[in-house]
């Protein structure tokens, strides 16, 4: 056998351990793990001078946006951010114009994306008009179904929990995950009519219509939507409280599939950041004291919160400088800089190596059925996350490849560095380099279609 390609002299993470050997690719597959001499001869060789392999980053929350949306970002700029950051694998929202939550709208997203993206990458839907439609969105290729309760996006009536309970009846049918947004849209609207009539605008004001309360009792109604569904997987996005995590901790006790998200902003900000970046760091569901800030830091630690997500929500800086924080466009971009936030946490003790690969890969890839992902294995895949570990360097938002170069992050110090990004055994990044053509990443689909009558 003639191998497409061997990867020497590097470090790589394989079952928990981290072992000197090297890597073969064959047709985007991995054949074969091993020392120099097992290896087969390869049309092409790259020293990797002992830097670590990771098995390719996945992250299952970016907002892409591309479309009639492109001027803030596109599926060119965003998975060449994706790539420059690590990531291998992305998952994109549908809160896109036109929104993405018909068999139409999934078919002319997915023939952009195929066209454009550098990495992997996977479409939600958000819910259709007519849930009959959303098993036929799932074979379209939807990855997943997205539910946003913070305000009305799709087409299920978030206000309506009968509604919420047909919804996740219909996924759990289809075995699609519903990940969710989970802040309640009428205590927001109260809160938020309040600020305004008193002419309470700043960056600070948006913390008392995004409450922790709005975020549980969010958590609380769709739990209880889903009480007598018997199949399906809840998957929380961006837990931002305790009393939150504490929430979904309980909602897991009771054996059903329910995953859970956090954001590096939520575990590297607090509010008292907001008075530093003041409209930079406005984001849904907002920053909070440290006491949550430690919770979810504990949550990561202990394995009650199961994957990191960046939450890439590119915006215009225009768009991010409004006088009013009502008139802000809320979030941030994310993809550069997760990987070497999560690296530095590890640098610093407060990580472990094992749970970051747990958070960014292996986790990713289980709750999100794809089996050739998430691990260094033969047979797997060839997306691998080259890593300089211990390199320091200062993040750089004016050089991001996503089109949002602004960042709560910019100037901050950080160890480890995103060196290569492998897709499918193709180079697609080095040394912050784009270095492959746009069409380049493939579209991923759930693997495990199979429906229950
Ligand atoms: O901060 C956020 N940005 N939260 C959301 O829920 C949406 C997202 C976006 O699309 O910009
Ligand atoms: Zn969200
Ligand atoms: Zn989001």
């Amino acid at each position: 056998m003639i191998a497409d390609l061997v990867l020497n002299n590097t470090k790589a993470y394989i079952k928990g351990e981290i072992l000197e050997c090297s890597i073969a690719i064959e047709e985007g597959k991995i054949v074969k793990i091993g020392r120099p001499p097992q290896m087969p001869s390869a049309d092409q060789k790259i020293n990797l001078q002992r830097m670590l392999t990771l098995p390719g980053l996945i992250d299952t929350h970016v907002h892409l946006r591309d479309e009639q949306k492109a001027y803030k970002e596109d599926f060119i700029s965003g998975t060449s951010a994706a790539a420059a950051g690590g990531f291998t694998t992305v998952l994109d929202m549908p809160n896109n114009q036109p929104l993405t939550n018909s068999v139409k709208t999934l078919k002319t997203r997915l023939e952009i994306a195929k066209k454009r993206t550098l990495v992997n990458v996977g479409l939600y839907s958000e819910f259709p008009k007519n849930l009959a439609e959303l098993p036929q969105i799932s074979r379209e290729g939807a990855i997943g179904f997205k539910l946003f309760m913070g305000n009305q996006v799709g087409d299920l009536n978030i206000d309506d929990d009968q509604a919420l309970k047909e919804g996740f009846k219909t996924a759990g049918k289809t075995n699609a995950i519903v990940a969710i947004h989970a802040e309640d849209k009428n205590q927001i609207m109260l809160n938020e009519q309040k600020l305004k009539q008193a002419k309470h605008n700043s960056p600070k004001d948006f913390l008392f219509a995004h409450t922790e309360q709005v975020e549980v009792q969010a958590m609380k109604r769709v739990i209880k939507a889903s009480e007598d569904v018997v199949d399906g997987h809840l998957h929380f996005c961006h837990v931002t409280s305790q009393q939150g995590l504490e929430t979904i901790k309980e909602a897991k006790k009771t054996g059903k599939k329910i995953t859970c998200e956090v954001t590096p902003n939520h575990l590297m900000l607090n509010s008292t950041d907001i008075a530093r970046y003041g409209m930079m760091a406005i984001m849904m569901p907002p920053l909070r004291d440290r006491t949550h800030q430690e919770a979810l830091m504990k949550g990561v630690k202990q394995g009650d919160i199961d994957t990191v997500g960046s939450d890439h929500a590119p915006h215009t800086f225009e768009e991010k400088t409004a006088d009013s924080v009502w008139e802000v466009k809320v979030g941030i971009p994310g993809l550069e800089t997760t990987l070497p936030l999560m690296l530095t946490l590890v640098k610093k003790d407060w990580l472990t190596f094992q749970r970051l690969v747990e958070l960014l890969a292996e986790k990713p890839a289980d709750i999100y059925g794809l089996t050739n992902k998430g691990k260094l294995e033969q047979g797997k895949d060839a997306d691998l996350t080259i890593i300089d570990y211990n390199r320091p360097w200062t993040i750089e938002a004016s050089k991001f490849k996503s089109k949002a170069k602004f960042s709560p992050f910019d100037k901050w110090k950080v160890v480890g560095k995103p060196t290569k990004t492998f897709v499918n055994g193709n180079l697609v990044m080095d040394e912050n380099e784009i270095i492959t053509k746009p069409g380049s990443g493939k579209i991923i689909r759930k693997e495990k279609q199979e429906t229950t009558p």
